[in-house]
């Protein structure tokens, strides 16, 4: 009797551990707990209105509370579904996710770098004289600042549809060159050795309530609040100190 009632405790018991193993195995939601990280709004580094009158405090608040955020609310759910996926070894929804991950964090990329290299017309920050070294490489590579400017405007105008235009930083070995890019879409400036100087948003969310279809002048009105102040940081600094921002936003 002992010994039937052991062997059945050590049954229950048996049961009881491949239950609990089970158990573990069928929470996705312990494994995503644990290692999905959730990204938050970055506050801007100004208040809404301090871009004006180049950029209106209504576009920023749209841009910064609505648009920028709905990028960070899909980009969560994304990472989400994709560490369920992976958990679930579940290959199909995880190649599904690719795009939609790609674009929303794209999107919380370019955002949080667009807020940090913008500031307010009358900081000294938003004078050139604020990046030297930068200025003086801008120089080597298009005769003068003026020039520069001339190609970044042609380059941001000829992007067709919405994208962001980039002056990026290349690093191959030893050397560094200056290059201005364009991205379509949210695409981001994830490229070996690229590290993002400035970006300029050139959807159309960044400057139609404003601008209308006055592209143009918004390009040019872009230049009176260009934070060159980060710009030069930026250079100097590395791609994970261009991005810190987004590590802090977790
Ligand atoms: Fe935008």
């Amino acid at each position: 009797m002992r010994g039937s009632s052991g062997v059945a405790a050590t049954f229950w018991s048996f049961l009881s551990i491949s239950s609990s193993v089970l158990a573990l195995e069928q929470q996705p939601f312990q494994f995503e707990a644990m290692s999905v990280p959730t990204y938050t709004l970055p506050p801007l580094p100004y208040a809404y209105d301090a871009l004006e009158p180049h950029i209106s405090a209504q576009i920023m608040e749209l841009h910064h509370g609505k648009h920028h955020q709905t990028y960070i609310t899909n980009l969560n759910a994304a990472l989400k579904s994709q560490a369920e996926a992976v958990h679930a070894a579940d290959i199909t929804t995880q190649v599904a996710l690719q795009q939609g991950i790609k674009f929303n964090a794209g999107g919380h990329i370019n955002h949080s770098l667009f807020w940090q290299n913008l500031a307010p017309a009358s900081s000294v920050d938003a004078k050139s004289s604020a990046a030297p070294k930068l200025l003086k490489q801008i120089q080597a590579t298009w005769g003068d600042e003026a020039k520069f400017k001339e190609a970044f405007n042609a380059a941001l105008l000829g992007i067709q549809g919405s994208g962001w235009g980039w002056l990026i930083k290349v690093e191959t070995g030893k050397e560094q060159r200056l290059a201005i890019v364009t991205t379509k879409d949210q695409d981001p400036v994830v490229g070996k050795g690229e590290v993002p100087i400035f970006g300029v948003d050139m959807w159309e969310h960044a400057y139609y309530l404003q601008y209308l279809n006055g592209k143009a002048a918004y390009v040019q009105n872009i230049w009176n609040v260009i934070n060159w102040k980060t710009a030069e940081e930026r250079f100097l600094g590395t791609r994970a100190d261009a991005f810190k921002v987004l590590k802090a936003s977790i």
